[in-house]
């Protein structure tokens, strides 16, 4: 789903209003304080609001548009009333009623609202997660979390979505089942718990969507919203596969949590940040634990402009624990979005499994490749490529109406994979156009990528450094011919790798912060799938599975989300920025051959940095004893800001009222007590030298000595005071700071990577990875 998900992971579309030539959906930002007397003594802000949209309606726009016989409403829309993820509401609104709008005694800032379009077996064994053991000890299984996801909805039928030996839902939630088009009340039960729709924002902005193509209601017409939701906490189901690919038991990390979703990603794979902002509104209302948001945004934008930031902040100030899809843009250097301090910003990596081919080419030259397809091996075939296939500039890429029938039929086809085109798209012109096969070859900036769907041929894609080989055998002879074998589910070492696709820091925005925060399984993840959708999303695909093969950060973020929910269970009174630590801390940078995790976009496999894995790859079993954590309370994120010179309006939309800066400030951003380090030096000066503090919380077994170790980066000495903590009792805090100097002579480079580590003899290793930018 690598394409797909390209789609189906935040990409911002300015979009213009469509739907209406005057008005324009705003998402606004109020100041409840100021609530007129009169609204204050009933408490309810959408009467306050809707006596404001009243006072503003600009006359001159209802008659321009009743002339044009708009069948739009003709005063100012009122879309969206929010409550809790922001204090305001989403209006549609003419440039006049803005301007009036801005007058009003309350108003803090209005920003259009922007479309979004959205970017398993194996998984709980490569984490560590063992049936009966541990965080899946019986009496630790949290059927009391609720795991809230802003997706494409779910196919509730669905075998992973039973209610099966769940009890009663948990008396403190407060969510709904909605009715809407195919879906009633019955389809949630004790698993799906809440299912709700926002398409309002939608609407405003493209135009009524088509009932044809999707449902008016929760139930999930593209499957995103149905995988994501089965990774965070599906049933365990057995013998689960994808025609008998990655067969296994299937189930969610929280495969005890209940799930709350609220569908806001529409049939072409669209979302109004406005229906997203709702969505999370209710989410937070409702009572969810965790916020599982497989959504991002190709622009990272100040936090202060970011509503995704500010609406889960809102979050966190309740104790909900938020994970992010960190987005699908990489191996592109600043490329990592969803980037706030309180969001757990997640990569995507490979499991230690793979679905390997066999390509034998007419010169005995062997190649392994990578294959969704199931049958018997194809015959030595004779092979084309561009001009032998077709000979339009796009046959490189097997696009529509590229090749030539009479010299594809019977042949494997050599195809350039490309971001232009979905790999499914490419192998049914193969398939249309007779071939009989299909090698798809990556580019250098896809590098060893092996991200696969379901082809409807004998296909096998191949990496970089092979996809050089074949092209050299191609002009090496006239009749080159190659055969493709498959060898279905294979086990194997190294495991994890950083997937090509999956974004990269440095943070564009808060360049004091390490993002991504942590990687996850991402790549050639099987998880539940719609009946009615074929496993490659396009209507022609008539295969139908219970089961679906897709790679993307929106994979790797719901496992992140079920075990942050495995973990709130266990420890229920760890704050959202504790149970971010305990999994930061503890991720490991090794791999299963204890080799440094590799990169798949560099074509020789170098070692992956923090700027694409964060502190590493998340291990639920560490994480659940991490020994210390590093606490950031949500007034510390608000002094952050401070640190960032944010403005007094600014920091009023993250708290919801008027928040006063120390006034004594000497918080850098860098002091913020975050479980990582990114250091900022400055070219110009040949000495530079900065300190932070941190404060760690005892969560261990009581009276333990840590010492801290590490390795400096290049260039930099790191000196830690005090170097010894001593603890006597859970929940005691110590502080210790932390100085990172130029080395003399240090010549200037782009980054430079080492870590610390706080450790108790062998029982506690509490690792920070280290930045320095120059
Ligand atoms: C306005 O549009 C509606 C339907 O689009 C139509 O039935 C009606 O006749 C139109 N009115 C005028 C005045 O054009
Ligand atoms: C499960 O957890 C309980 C309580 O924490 C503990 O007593 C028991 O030993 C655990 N069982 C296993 C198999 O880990
Ligand atoms: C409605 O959902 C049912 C599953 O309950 C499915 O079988 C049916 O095909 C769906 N109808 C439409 C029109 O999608
Ligand atoms: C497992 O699933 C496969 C295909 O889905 C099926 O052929 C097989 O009979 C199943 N095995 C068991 C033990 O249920
Ligand atoms: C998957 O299926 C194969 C062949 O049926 C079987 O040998 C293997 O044990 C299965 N793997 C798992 C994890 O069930
Ligand atoms: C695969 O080969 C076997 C044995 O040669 C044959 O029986 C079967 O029909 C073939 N399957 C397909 C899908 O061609
Ligand atoms: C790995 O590849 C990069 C470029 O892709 C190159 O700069 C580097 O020297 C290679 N390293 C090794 C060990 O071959
Ligand atoms: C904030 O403003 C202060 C005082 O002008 C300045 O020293 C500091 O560098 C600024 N911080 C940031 C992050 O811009
Ligand atoms: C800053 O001011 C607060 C009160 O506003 C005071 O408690 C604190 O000690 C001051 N800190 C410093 C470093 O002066
Ligand atoms: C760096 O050197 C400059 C002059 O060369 C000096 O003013 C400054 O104090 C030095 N800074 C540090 C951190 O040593
Ligand atoms: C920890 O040490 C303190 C003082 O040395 C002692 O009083 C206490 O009993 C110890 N606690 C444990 C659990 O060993
Ligand atoms: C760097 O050089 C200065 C004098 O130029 C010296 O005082 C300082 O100790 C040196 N620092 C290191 C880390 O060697």
């Amino acid at each position: 789903m690598i394409c797909k998900t390209a789609l189906l992971l935040l990409v911002f579309v300015a979009t213009t209003s469509m739907a209406s030539m005057n008005r324009q959906t705003y998402i606004v930002h109020m100041d409840k304080t100021k609530i007129a007397a009169s609204h204050h003594s009933l408490g309810n802000s959408k009467e306050w609001y809707e006596a404001v949209i009243d006072s503003i309606t600009d006359i001159s726009a209802e008659e321009e548009e009743e002339e044009e016989n708009d069948s739009e409403s003709t005063s100012p829309q009122l879309i969206h009333v929010y409550e809790s993820a922001i204090s305001g509401f989403a209006a549609k609104l003419s440039t006049k009623e803005l301007e009036s709008l801005k007058k009003i005694d309350g108003f803090l800032s209005a920003t259009p609202d922007e479309m979004f379009t959205l970017q398993t077996t194996r998984s709980a064994q490569f984490l560590g997660l063992q049936y009966g053991k541990g965080l899946w000890n019986a009496s630790n299984l949290g059927s009391d979390t609720i795991i809230g996801l802003v997706d494409s909805g779910i196919w509730p039928e669905h075998v992973s979505f039973q209610d099966e030996n769940m009890p009663p839902v948990p008396s403190r939630w407060k969510g709904a089942c909605e009715e809407g088009t195919n879906f009633t009340k019955s389809n949630c039960n004790k698993k799906i718990i809440g299912a709700r729709y926002f398409f309002k924002g939608y609407e405003a902005t493209i135009g009524k969507f088509s009932k044809i193509t999707d449902y008016k209601s929760a139930r999930d017409s593209l499957g995103h919203g149905t995988h994501t939701a089965s990774t965070a906490a599906g049933n365990l189901v057995d013998n689960a596969s994808m025609f008998g690919l990655a067969n296994g038991t299937a189930g969610g990390m929280g495969y005890m949590s209940r799930l709350a979703v609220y569908k806001v990603c529409w049939n072409n794979g669209a979302a109004a940040g406005s229906d997203i902002i709702a969505g999370i509104d209710q989410a937070i209302a409702d009572g969810v634990d965790v916020l599982s948001l497989s959504l991002g945004s190709f622009i990272s934008r100040p936090y202060n402009l970011d509503e995704i930031a500010i609406s889960t902040f809102q979050a966190i100030k309740k104790g909900i624990f938020v994970s992010c899809a960190g987005g699908n843009s990489g191996p592109s250097s600043s490329s990592v979005t969803n980037t706030a301090p309180w969001i757990m910003t997640v990569a995507a990596s490979y499991l230690d499994r793979k679905f390997a081919t066999t390509v034998d080419l007419g010169d005995g030259q062997t190649f392994e490749g990578s294959s969704l397809y199931v049958g018997n091996e194809t015959k030595q075939l004779p092979l084309v490529y561009g001009e032998t296939a077709g000979g339009d500039k796009n046959t490189i890429f097997c696009a529509e109406g590229s090749l030539n029938r009479e010299r594809v039929k019977g042949k494997i086809v050599v195809c350039d994979s490309t971001l232009i085109f979905s790999r499914f798209e490419q192998g049914e012109q193969v398939k249309l156009a007779g071939g009989a096969g299909m090698l798809l070859l990556n580019d250098e900036k896809q590098g060893e990528e092996l991200a696969l769907v379901a082809q409807p041929l004998p296909d096998s894609s191949l990496g970089f450094s092979k996809s050089k080989a074949i092209k050299e055998y191609l002009k090496s002879t006239k009749n080159p011919t190659a055969s493709i074998t498959f060898k279905g589910t294979e086990y194997g070492k190294p495991a994890p790798m950083m997937a090509a696709f999956s974004s990269r820091g440095p943070n564009a925005v808060g360049r004091d912060l390490i993002k991504p925060d942590v990687t996850a399984p991402g790549v050639n993840i099987l998880a539940a799938w719609p009946g009615l959708i074929g496993p490659s999303s396009f209507k022609s695909d008539e295969r139908r599975v219970l089961f679906n093969i897709a790679s993307g950060t929106s994979m790797s973020c719901p496992h992140v989300s079920g075990i942050a929910a495995l973990l709130k269970s266990v420890h229920n009174d760890w704050s959202p920025a504790a149970i971010k630590s305990a999994l930061m801390t503890t991720a490991y940078v090794e791999d299963d051959k204890c080799g440094e995790i590799a990169d798949v976009a560099s074509s020789n496999y170098t070692a992956a940095t923090p700027f694409a894995f964060g502190s590493g790859h998340v291990d639920p079993e560490k994480a659940s004893d991490p020994g210390l954590i590093y606490d950031i309370t949500p007034e510390d994120y608000l002094n952050y800001l401070c640190s960032l010179n944010y403005s007094a309006s600014d920091i009023a939309k993250f708290a919801g009222k008027d928040f006063t800066c120390p006034q004594n400030q000497t918080m850098q951003p860098g002091d913020l007590n975050y479980p990582s380090f990114a250091v900022n030096f400055k070219r110009s000066i040949d000495n530079n030298s900065v300190t932070f503090t941190r404060t760690v919380t005892h969560v261990g077994i009581p009276n333990v000595t840590y010492e801290v170790r590490g390795t400096e980066p290049d260039g930099v000495s790191i000196t830690v005071e005090p170097e010894i903590l001593k603890f006597e009792n859970p929940g005691q805090k110590l502080s210790y700071k932390i100085t990172f100097t130029q080395r003399n002579g240090t010549v200037p480079r782009k980054t430079s990577f080492g870590y610390i580590k706080w450790s108790y003899l062998d029982k506690y290793h509490v690792r920070s990875p280290v930045a320095v930018t120059w």
